[in-house]
């Protein structure tokens, strides 16, 4: 499974340590974003590297971070065929993947910790889609994005 994964200046630090933690569960990793938490950079420009590696068929799932995890998300979530969930527990983290297919996972570096961050990674990456009635709903938000997205 490839994972790919970007941040802005506010998520650089964390994106260090999510990326180690992959990599030591061997995942491979596209690595994007912020080259440092000192020089300013974009969370749309992050948002659209890890949605572009996704849609491209480069990365399966991906990880997107910035201060709050708001605006990375809701610039994931402009993009049809990604569903990006802002997480901000490892609960929220499982229930994405089983019940709303998500293949972005986004959250904040100045809002969870380094523990809480690696367990959402751990509960997204680990969990299945359950299917069965959630696949009509998901369904659904792709008719959503055939008629409001060009
Ligand atoms: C950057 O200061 C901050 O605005 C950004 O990381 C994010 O929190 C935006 O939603």
């Amino acid at each position: 499974m490839k994972i790919s994964i970007a941040s802005d200046h506010a998520g650089y630090e964390l994106r260090q340590i999510v990326i180690g933690h992959l990599k030591d569960l061997d995942y491979e990793v596209i690595d994007g974003g912020a080259l440092s938490s000192s020089e300013p950079y974009s969370y749309v420009e992050a948002g659209k590297k890890v949605c572009k590696d996704i849609l491209d068929g480069e990365a399966n799932k991906g990880i997107a971070i910035c201060g709050t995890g708001i605006g990375i998300s809701m610039v994931c979530n402009k993009h049809k065929g990604i569903r990006c969930a802002l997480c901000n527990n490892e609960y929220m983290a499982r229930m994405c993947r089983q019940h709303n297919d998500a293949n972005v996972l986004s959250f904040g570096a100045r809002v969870v910790g380094q523990a809480l961050a690696l367990a959402m990674v751990d509960a997204f990456l680990d969990e299945d889609f359950t299917g069965g009635r959630h696949a009509v709903r998901v369904g659904d938000i792709g008719v959503l994005e055939q008629e409001n997205f060009k």
